[in-house]
């Protein structure tokens, strides 16, 4: 039977590398972002659905509509997020909100809308990426850092809460990806190919969690490049 698969953030980065690989093992594939659309990949079984998943006061008919137009899901992996790094100080409050509404808060949001579906049919994955800023908190990384850990919270919790009825919860930790996560950013990881996880590495680890045997979960995983190099812009 064929699976369906939404994915946030399938316009770039991670998120487009697992909806490639997706694609190419046959799944059905919804992309969501804010400027996915069918030609995102010019693939019979892809669809694209634009959603700003910051804009919380629209997310839940957004999310409406998404159920109406494809009552049948049966996977989710959260790619969509960003980066923002500094001293406290020089976040605006709106920043600050702004990173734990897309971080966190609409990842929440998606999973509520998605969890009965799940239950109904006693079975769903989902794959969240999370970071490696879930696992230590570091300067600079204070908003970043906490909407990390509270997802990291968010999935613990919601394994324990959902295992029986056959949904499956995991949580991917990164280090440093190779993706334009560093567009805004005033670092970035260093140039050899040893600085830095390619998105297809992940892609390749969601597919091993989608794979196992449906009574197994793989709970979290954290990966990381062979040497971490953080090169600052100048
Ligand atoms: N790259 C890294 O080093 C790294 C390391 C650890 C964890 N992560 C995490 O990995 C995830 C994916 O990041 P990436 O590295 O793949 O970065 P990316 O290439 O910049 O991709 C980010 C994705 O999120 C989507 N997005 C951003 N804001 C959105 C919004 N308001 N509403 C809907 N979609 C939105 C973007 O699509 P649109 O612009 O089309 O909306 C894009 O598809 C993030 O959660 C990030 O925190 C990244």
């Amino acid at each position: 039977m064929t699976r369906t698969a939404l994915i946030t953030g399938a316009s770039s980065g991670i998120g487009r590398a697992v909806a490639s690989r997706l694609l190419d093992q046959g799944y059905q594939v919804i992309g969501l972002s804010r400027t996915v659309d069918d030609s995102t990949f010019e693939h019979d079984r892809f669809t694209g659905f634009q959603a700003d998943l910051s804009d919380l006061a629209a997310l839940p008919d957004r999310l409406s509509l998404l159920l109406q137009r494809f009552p049948i899901i049966d996977s989710a992996v959260f790619c969509a997020g960003q980066g923002l790094f500094g001293c406290l100080e020089e976040f605006s409050y709106g920043q600050l909100r702004s990173v734990m509404d897309l971080n966190f808060t609409s990842q929440a949001y998606i999973a509520r809308a998605l969890v009965p579906m799940f239950k109904r049919n006693k079975k769903g994955d989902m794959v969240f990426i999370g970071s490696e800023a879930a696992l230590s908190g570091s300067r600079k990384g204070t908003i970043y850092c906490a909407s990390k850990f509270a997802l990291r919270g968010f999935t613990q919790a919601l394994r324990d809460e959902c295992g029986k009825s056959g949904l499956r919860i995991t949580l991917i930790n990164p280090g440093m990806v190779k993706t334009s996560f560093f567009h805004g950013l005033s670092f970035t990881h260093g140039e050899s190919a040893s600085h830095a996880i390619e998105p297809e590495d992940i892609a390749k680890l969601v597919s091993t969690v989608f794979e196992m045997r449906s009574a197994t979960i793989l709970d979290e995983i954290n990966l990381s490049p062979s040497s971490t190099v953080v090169r600052f812009k100048s």
